[in-house]
């Protein structure tokens, strides 16, 4: 099966429940935004996904291509498609943009084919050209260390080349919008717009309506206390930046 399918996924952050069964299925060609309010769970879902060691998972499967993913490495995952922007990307001031993004590509074509001699050069930095000009990033961004005194924004850049190099089939966005100007925002989206297609499920998680007026979901879903309370359209977004949160809380009093 093509699709991400989360069941009933609880996990513990230092031995506190933080997602206490969450339920989502993200089909490749869909578009999957994620709100709530802060501190609900939404980067620890992420993080789970991805497979970091600190998200202990305590109950529930994550079903991806026939395998329970929980049970795999996060190098892994990433090998069969998961990718991650993250919320606070890290520096590793010594390692270049460049060379960070061909060892991530190399290690992945290693994992398919032990005998592979690594992408040729000159089709890596076309295909590097390529992708800085599609989010309008000077040339010279690739040779900086990745992530090292780079301002927010240059940050989440950072993270939507990645993710336009390595073609992942599941991409989860966590706040990529969060310090982005208004030019930017537009300038990142229609990236994420380019590598839009029938082979890419994308989960958008978010505070604000604004991306979504530019990278259009299919479905948005809340996420409150660790789990998801409630899914709907696009609709559901523009709601929730007119009438905040409060109107959930009520519901989810009458429900647990
Ligand atoms: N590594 C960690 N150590 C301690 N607590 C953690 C850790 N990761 C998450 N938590 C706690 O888990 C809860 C959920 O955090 P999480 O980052 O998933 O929220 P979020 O929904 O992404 O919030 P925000 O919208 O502010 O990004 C918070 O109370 C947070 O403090
Ligand atoms: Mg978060």
């Amino acid at each position: 099966m093509s699709e991400l399918r989360i069941v009933n996924l609880h996990v513990n952050v230092n031995g506190r429940e933080i997602l206490k069964g969450v339920n989502l299925t993200i089909h490749k060609g869909e578009i999957h935004a994620l709100m709530g309010p802060n501190g609900t769970g939404k980067s620890t879902l992420a993080y789970t996904l991805m497979g970091h060691p600190s998200y202990e998972v305590t109950e529930g499967e994550v079903w991806y291509k026939g395998q329970n993913i929980l049970e795999l490495e996060a190098d892994q995952r990433a090998h069969l498609g998961l990718f991650l922007a993250f919320q606070y990307p890290v520096a590793i001031p010594g390692v270049s943009v460049a060379n960070f993004l061909r060892a991530a590509i190399n290690a992945r074509r290693r994992i398919a084919n032990p005998e592979d001699k690594g992408i040729p050069i000159p089709e890596f930095r076309k295909e590097l050209k390529k992708v800085m000009d599609l989010l309008k990033v000077d040339h010279s961004f690739a040779s900086r260390y990745l992530n090292d005194g780079f301002s927010g924004g240059e940050k989440k850049r950072a993270e939507i080349i990645q993710m336009a190099m390595l073609k992942p089939e599941i991409a989860i966005m966590d706040e990529t919008d969060s310090g982005l100007d208004i030019d930017a925002l537009r300038i990142v989206s229609e990236g994420v717009n380019a590598l839009r297609g029938p082979n890419l499920g994308v989960l958008i998680i978010t505070h604000y309506q604004r991306i979504l007026n530019y990278i259009k979901p299919d479905y948005v879903h809340i996420m409150m206390d660790g789990r998801i309370v409630e899914s709907g359209g696009p609709d559901l977004a523009l709601h929730l930046e007119e009438h905040g949160y409060d109107w959930l809380k009520n519901k989810i009093e009458m429900t647990f």
